[in-house]
Order: C-alpha cells, then sequence, then structure tokens
C-alpha cells in the first residue's frame, strides 16, 4: 500500500447460558485453549500464547466444507500454502513490512474480545466470542484474495455470512451502510505507536448495505479449517472477495449501520488511489501501477507467477448487478 505523500447499551444479548448447547460450549473451550487465547500456559518454556500467534492456526473449528459449484463459494484454483498466507501480510498496527504482523500480532489479545453493533439497527447490542464461534452456523469458502497491490492468494476461509449477523440485530429503514472498526489498542499494537505511522487510527471500513448483504461477504473466524492466527485478523475478520484486500478489515471490534457513507481508512489517506467502491477492476489502473495482472502467492523472483487479473476477481456474474449504471472508472 503506501501513498503519495503529496500529501453503551444493553443488548438484547443473547446471554451465552441460553444458546450455548454444551457441545457448542466444549467447542469454545477447544478453540479457547488450542488457540492459545486464554491465560497462556507455559509448556516445555514457550508460551502457547506466542506459539499459536506464530503458527498457522489454533484450534480445530467445526464447520461445512465447500464444495464446488456453488455461487462462488468454491475454486478448483491451488489453494495458497498455510505457512505463506500466515507470514505475507499486511496488518499495519503491527507495522509496514510484510513479515512484521507475523513477528508481533501475538502481542494483540484477542480474548475476552466482543463486536460492539449500533447506529440505524431496533436492537443494537454487542457480541462476545463465544457468541460468535457457537451462535453461527461455519461453513468453508475457498475465495481468491486480490490485494491493491497487485498480489494475490486463494484462501480456504471458515466463517458465517456477514448478513446473518447484521439481521440478529434488524436494521432500520434507515440503514444504508454499514461501517468497521479494527481494535485500536496501541500497547499492543506497534505499529500504531510509530511516529510514521500515517493512518487515524483505528483502521476503518465500510460496505454498501447491500454489498455487506450479499451472500459472497463473510465474516472468517478460520482459515484451513483452524481459527484465524492474528496476524490474519483474529478472532473474527471481514472477507469481500470481489474487492481489494483493504476493504476486507481485521479484527472487528465495531459495527454501526449508518445513514450516509462512512470515512475508510484508506479513502481517507489517498482517495485518489483508494476509492470507497474497491472493486477489482484491470480496467482502471492504480495512479501508480496497473491493475491489469497479479503475482499469486507463493511466487519468487525467478516464478513470479503472474496471472491476469479478472474484472471482479472472477466474481462477476455473483455481483456485477450491484453496480448497474455505475461509472467503475469514476466510482472506483
Ligand atoms: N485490516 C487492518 N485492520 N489493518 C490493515 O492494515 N490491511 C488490509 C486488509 N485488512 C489491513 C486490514 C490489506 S491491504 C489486505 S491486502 C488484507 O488485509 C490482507 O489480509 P491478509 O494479510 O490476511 O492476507
Amino acid at each position: 500500500m503506501g501513498l503519495n505523500m503529496r500529501k453503551r447499551f444493553s443488548i438484547p444479548r443473547i446471554a451465552s447460558s441460553e444458546i450455548t448447547s454444551e457441545s457448542a460450549y466444549l467447542k469454545r473451550r477447544d478453540f479457547i485453549r488450542a488457540a492459545g487465547l486464554a491465560a497462556a500456559p507455559v509448556v516445555g518454556g514457550l508460551s502457547l500464547h506466542s506459539e499459536a500467534a506464530k503458527s498457522t492456526g489454533g484450534a480445530a473449528l467445526d464447520y461445512v466444507a465447500a464444495t464446488p459449484g456453488v455461487g462462488g463459494f468454491y475454486t478448483d484454483e491451488k489453494a495458497t500454502p498455510p505457512g505463506d498466507i500466515a507470514s505475507y501480510c499486511n496488518f499495519y498496527e503491527f507495522g509496514t513490512g510484510k513479515g512484521d504482523p507475523a513477528h508481533y500480532a501475538h502481542e494483540m489479545t484477542v480474548d475476552p474480545w466482543s463486536i460492539e453493533i449500533s447506529g440505524a439497527v431496533h436492537k443494537p447490542g454487542k457480541l462476545h466470542l463465544e457468541d460468535i464461534i457457537s451462535g453461527f452456523d461455519l461453513e468453508e469458502r475457498i475465495y481468491r484474495l486480490r490485494c491493491v497491490e497487485a498480489w494475490s492468494m486463494v484462501v480456504p476461509w471458515v466463517g458465517f455470512p456477514l448478513a446473518a449477523l447484521l439481521q440478529r440485530f434488524e436494521p432500520t429503514g434507515k440503514a444504508r451502510y454499514v461501517e468497521f472498526q479494527t481494535l485500536h489498542r496501541s500497547d499492543e499494537m506497534r505499529g500504531t505507536r510509530s511516529y510514521t505511522s500515517i493512518i487515524d487510527w483505528p483502521y476503518r471500513e465500510g460496505l454498501r448495505l447491500d454489498e455487506a448483504m450479499h451472500p459472497l461477504t463473510l465474516m472468517s473466524v478460520g482459515v484451513y479449517g483452524k481459527t484465524l492466527p492474528n496476524q490474519n485478523g483474529a478472532p473474527v475478520r471481514l472477507v469481500v472477495p470481489w474487492k481489494y484486500g483493504f476493504k476486507s478489515i481485521k479484527s472487528i471490534v465495531a459495527i454501526r449501520l449508518t445513514e450516509t457513507r462512512p470515512a475508510t481508512s484508506w479513502e481517507t489517506l489517498a482517495p485518489r488511489e483508494y476509492g470507497f467502491y474497491a472493486n477489482v477492476n484491470p480496467q482502471v489502473d492504480h495512479p501508480r501501477w496497473s491493475q491489469k495482472s497479479e503475482r499469486r502467492l507463493p511466487s519468487t523472483l525467478f516464478n513470479p507467477n503472474r496471472i491476469a487479473t479478472r474484472m471482479f476477481n472472477g466474481y462477476g456474474e455473483q455481483v456485477a448487478h450491484l453496480y448497474q449504471g455505475m461509472d467503475l472508472a469514476k466510482s472506483y
């Protein structure tokens, strides 16, 4: 990424005791233990906490596997190996280097965790980690992820549709957009303490409500069948596969439904370079580089693995209708 330097309320809170079956409860315990989220016990001199964060995932999740042929939920393109997904990351809260998140994201505490849902909803409230893990049916989605920087991956996510979460809080007739915020805890996020940091934290993103409700739009809690490594946005992140990766905001703590379009981090920083829509589009170049092709990871100097970029990242059949009548060169 980078840029041209020119420039409280109470919930209709679903009490865990009401909705958590024994198996779901055990599932959560396994989740916490294996992900190293809890008290971080020390085994053999190594903290499980940091070990889990450095590894390519935590606890095994219960989910329905992706199957070919359903609405873009699956691709038979070769999945990017778990080690590449967990080591080549963008998570500026931990630094701007691709390896920084894998080195430092274990410093982020991901339990307890909650997401506050507010704004234009009939039932504002909070979702706690246990509600997130046991309260939604988890499924696998094998998606392409195309970064605006022109590299890409194929990732087998585990998660649930954002629509299922939003419906629970009952958007009002005024809701037109959805704003998301990442955790901002500077003592655990060294990138936010940096004097050279360019982002006005917390990291923010947004979608139009119809984009947010689209069946492809996923809240992910895992990758390769296990809980997310911290560097990939644990414990819960957004995945919007037809948009540039910066829309897929990590480690979400707040979701707000709004009447007006929310200000988002990269658009605020450099509006001519990073638009609100950020739909993958090989016809509209970034002002400083072409978007016609991408490096599919793993990629090396000698084998760059360069492939053509597809309109809407190959999800046109599912999403093109959302943008009918819009000039995508202007609304980039
Ligand atoms: N979310 C937060 N909070 N901070 C970030 O810096 N980077 C974005 C997105 N989500 C980012 C973020 C960008 S630019 C990309 S390409 C994807 O995360 C990368 O996701 P990955 O590192 O899991 O591949």
